[in-house]
């Protein structure tokens, strides 16, 4: 609640990455990225089969402007994205009265593993906590999807539930671990 995130004129710089806002000739990486089957099916989506199935991704994330594209400094492309979206703590009475937004990412297959996704988010957190004045971030994977789970804990994130999601994209249900971060922790333990 509360808080519109924006990012269409807010640049990131981390030692690897860049994040920012979408430009409209990043169709190519995109693709690139998507396309590859078992990356964004993880995340709750099916691969991109055509240039088209990107470009309407684009489109969203233009509109939308709550995600940013990673790209990559030294290889000079988009390699994924990372958004900062509505959260499942917003119809939770545990959490009300705070403002709270849940982070979403996925990352080009050929760059998993270098601990790339914990550098952008960091550097997301940092934003949502200092410029947005967020209260807490929160964050989900799918139970077999261990390599998100193990992207949360590096974070610090502390496990709340598991819930039933429903991908319609997928047409299918998958128990999802949710997990929460609060500023205030972070600030104390900082
Ligand atoms: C989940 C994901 C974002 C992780 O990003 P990343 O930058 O590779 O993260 P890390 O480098 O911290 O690696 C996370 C874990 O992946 C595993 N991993 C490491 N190298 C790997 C490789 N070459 N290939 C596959 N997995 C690997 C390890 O378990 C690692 O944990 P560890 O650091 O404790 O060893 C990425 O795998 C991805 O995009 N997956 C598909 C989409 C997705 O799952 N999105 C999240 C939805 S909740």
């Amino acid at each position: 609640m509360g808080v519109v995130v924006d990012v269409s004129n807010v640049v990131l710089e981390t030692g690897r990455l860049i994040l920012r806002y979408w430009h409209e000739n990043d169709l190519a990486d995109l693709f690139a990225y998507a396309s590859v089957p078992g990356v964004g099916e993880m995340a709750g989506w099916p691969h991109h089969r055509t240039e088209e199935d990107s470009r309407e991704i684009l489109k969203s994330f233009m509109e939308k402007k709550d995600v940013f594209a990673i790209v990559h400094k030294e290889d000079k492309k988009v390699i994924g994205s990372l958004g900062v979206h509505e959260s499942w703590a917003d119809d939770d009475p545990e959490y009300s009265g705070m403002c709270v937004k849940e982070i979403g990412y996925v990352l080009a297959r050929d760059y998993w593993g270098q601990g790339l996704v914990p550098e952008a988010a960091r550097a997301v957190i940092k934003y949502c906590f200092d410029e947005l004045q967020l209260d807490a971030l929160t964050c989900g994977h799918f139970v077999n999807n261990y390599r998100s789970q193990r992207v949360i804990e590096k974070l610090g994130f502390e496990y709340v539930k598991t819930i039933q999601l429903k991908s319609q994209a997928l047409g299918q249900v998958f128990d999802t671990k949710c997990y929460i971060l609060f500023r205030e922790r972070m600030t104390k333990e900082a």
